[in-house]
């Protein structure tokens, strides 16, 4: 069964989030550690999804633009446990979220190898590939009614 929860960096549960994040992008993608770990963790909302009693995936969200826009960032499944659905879920998760009530628009920064998993979640890409931490980038997004 999967279960999401929502918490912040403060809460215990973090250190699954970050588990998962330093086992996919430090250990399997080669970004730095360095980078891994931003000034963004402490005031941004992460998402957590249980696989069973198994932390298995994690996304975080930044607010911007005084609260009308939504960065996702460090969307991660570990690798055994990708294409059950779990990265969807956690997406839809976040589109859910009552704390996305004032947003009207989500937007992030997607590897390129990606691209149709977020398509397939209704982002559309804007601008050309950039590079960040050695990995392609394409910029996306998707407009959300504020409910
Ligand atoms: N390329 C193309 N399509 C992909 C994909 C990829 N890399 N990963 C998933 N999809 C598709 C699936 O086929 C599925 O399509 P379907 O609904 O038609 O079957 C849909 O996207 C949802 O897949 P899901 O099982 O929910 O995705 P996942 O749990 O495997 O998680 C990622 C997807 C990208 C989060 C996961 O592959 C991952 O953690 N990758 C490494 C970290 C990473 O690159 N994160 C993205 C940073 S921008």
């Amino acid at each position: 069964m999967l279960r999401i929860i929502e918490l912040a960096a403060a809460d215990p549960e973090f250190a699954a989030c970050f588990a998962i994040r330093l086992a996919v992008f430090v250990q399997e993608q080669n970004v730095p550690l360095a980078e891994e770990r931003d000034e963004y963790d402490a005031d941004a909302l992460h998402f957590l999804a249980f696989s069973g009693k198994t932390p298995a995936g994690t996304a975080r969200v930044i607010f911007k633009d005084g609260g009308r826009t939504a960065k996702i960032t460090r969307v991660a499944v570990l690798a055994a446990m990708r294409g059950q659905g779990i990265g969807a879920a956690l997406m839809n998760a976040i589109d859910c979220s009552r704390r996305m009530d004032d947003v009207n628009a989500f937007v992030l920064d997607a590897q390129v190898h990606a691209l149709a998993f977020y398509e397939s979640l209704g982002y559309t890409t804007q601008g050309g590939i950039f590079m960040e931490a050695g990995i392609p980038h394409r910029r996306m997004s998707k407009s959300k009614t504020p409910r």
